[in-house]
């Protein structure tokens, strides 16, 4: 590891293990997991080559760092709960470097301590993603996919489904994968249910069939045809035959995708057909 200059702040990125779904969906995760790699590989090549710009966000003008202790005096709670934040893993270290923990998101502090506080004098970042943007450099492209959430017209934040400050930064998502949907059913209360007939998809997550930051596909889906459900649903080739659920659909996927009317529309889960028709 070499030495950074004086001047600048040499950033040490902790990598972390991406934790594998259930068994039945680890050869499809295998790949998103190499996919993840290849983000944070990324991540770290970018914020090591620009850490002038990602470790401190443009403040206040004349706006210095102050380290996170000093905030500590004022925002116990975040401060103390910050320990546990995926973000907290973003270290700073040599000859002159503090501890940039906030100051990463919120820009350099020493013009709002000396205020003694207040707002106003510090960049909050709930309004605009572009703090987030600037070392999650690949989240801007995705949210500018034809279909995605509105983050960029600031309908919808990042901090909707992320928190900053606490626990992974996904949330919920150390725990299991279904908990991580209360975060959707915030907004999206038709999929919560109860259903009579559910369908166990729903279990493995909503971004087994979603890509929620953007997709090129309606609905954000990450499939636009029956391979979305074929991932889980395929089984052994019959001469002549596609066998789906114990039934030849080999006409039946010559016609359309399987959620398409008639067929699987209540693909979230239904009241009254097993087979998700309605
Ligand atoms: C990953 C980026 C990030 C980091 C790191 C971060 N914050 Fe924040 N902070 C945010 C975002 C985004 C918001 C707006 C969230 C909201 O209002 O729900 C925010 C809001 C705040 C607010 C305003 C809360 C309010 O009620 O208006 C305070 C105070 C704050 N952060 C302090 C801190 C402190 C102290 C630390 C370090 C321990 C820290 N932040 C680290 C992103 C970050
Ligand atoms: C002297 C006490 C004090 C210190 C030190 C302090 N803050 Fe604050 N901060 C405040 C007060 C008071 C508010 C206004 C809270 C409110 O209105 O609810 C505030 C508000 C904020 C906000 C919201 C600003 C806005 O415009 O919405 C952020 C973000 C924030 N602080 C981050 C930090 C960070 C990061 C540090 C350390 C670099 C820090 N604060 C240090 C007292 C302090
Ligand atoms: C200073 C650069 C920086 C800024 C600014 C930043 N992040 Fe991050 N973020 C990272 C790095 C690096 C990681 C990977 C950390 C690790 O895994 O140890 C990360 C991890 C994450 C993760 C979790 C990834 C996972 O797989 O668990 C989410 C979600 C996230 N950031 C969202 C945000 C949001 C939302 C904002 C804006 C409020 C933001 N980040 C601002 C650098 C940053
Ligand atoms: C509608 C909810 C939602 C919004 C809004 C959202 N995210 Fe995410 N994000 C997620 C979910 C869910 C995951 C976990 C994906 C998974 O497990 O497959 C995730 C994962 C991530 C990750 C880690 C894995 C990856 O895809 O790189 C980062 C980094 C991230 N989000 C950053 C952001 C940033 C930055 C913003 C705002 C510009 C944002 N997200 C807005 C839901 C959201
Ligand atoms: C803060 C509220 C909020 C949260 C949380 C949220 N969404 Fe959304 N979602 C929206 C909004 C707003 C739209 C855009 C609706 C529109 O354009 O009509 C949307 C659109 C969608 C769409 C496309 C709908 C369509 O008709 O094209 C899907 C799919 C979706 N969200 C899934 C998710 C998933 C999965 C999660 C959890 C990871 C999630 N959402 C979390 C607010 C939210
Ligand atoms: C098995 C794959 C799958 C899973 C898992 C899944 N969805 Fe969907 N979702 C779809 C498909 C397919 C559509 C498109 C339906 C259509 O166009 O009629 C859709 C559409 C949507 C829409 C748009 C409104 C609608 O019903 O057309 C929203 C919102 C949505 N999903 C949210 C969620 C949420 C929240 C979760 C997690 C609780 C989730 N989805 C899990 C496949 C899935
Ligand atoms: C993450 C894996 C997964 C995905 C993706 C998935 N399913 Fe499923 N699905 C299951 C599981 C598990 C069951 C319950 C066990 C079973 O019957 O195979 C199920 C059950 C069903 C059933 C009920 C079958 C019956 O006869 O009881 C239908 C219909 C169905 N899925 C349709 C779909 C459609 C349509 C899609 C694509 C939009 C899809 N599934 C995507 C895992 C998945």
């Amino acid at each position: 590891m070499s030495t950074p200059r004086s001047s600048s702040v040499w950033i040490r990125l902790v990598l972390l293990t991406r934790r594998f779904k259930s068994a039945w969906l680890k050869g499809v995760l295998c790949v998103a997991s190499l996919s993840a790699m290849a983000l944070i590989a990324a991540l770290v090549m970018s914020c090591a080559s620009v850490n002038r710009t990602v470790h401190i966000a443009p403040g206040s003008p004349g706006a210095k760092a102050v380290g996170m202790e000093t905030c500590a005096a004022c925002h116990g709670k975040i401060v103390a709960d910050f320990k546990t934040a995926t973000h907290a893993r973003l270290k700073a270290e040599g000859d002159n470097a503090l501890d940039v923990g906030c100051e990463s998101c919120h820009g350099g502090g020493s013009v709002h301590v000396e205020a003694g506080g207040g707002r106003g004098t510090i960049i909050n970042p709930k309004k605009s993603p572009e703090i987030c943007f600037q070392c999650h450099l690949d989240k801007r492209g995705e949210f500018s996919l034809p279909h995605t959430h509105p983050v960029l017209s600031g309908k919808v934040s990042c901090v909707d489904c992320h928190d900053p400050h606490k626990g992974d930064a996904v949330i919920a998502g150390g725990t299991a994968l279904a908990s991580q949907n209360e975060t959707c059913f915030k907004c999206h209360t038709a999929q919560r249910g109860p259903f009579v007939r559910e369908h166990a998809a729903l279990r493995e997550g909503c971004t087994t069939c979603h890509a929620v930051h953007g997709s090129v596909n309606d609905k954000m889906l990450i499939s636009r045809n029956a391979n979305l459900c074929l991932s889980c649903h395929i089984e052994v080739a019959q001469k002549g035959k596609i066998m789906v659920g114990g039934a030849d659909h080999a006409s039946r996927l010559a016609r359309g995708n399987c959620w398409m009317s008639g067929c699987h529309e209540a693909v979230h889960g239904s009241q009254v057909s097993a087979a998700l028709r309605f």
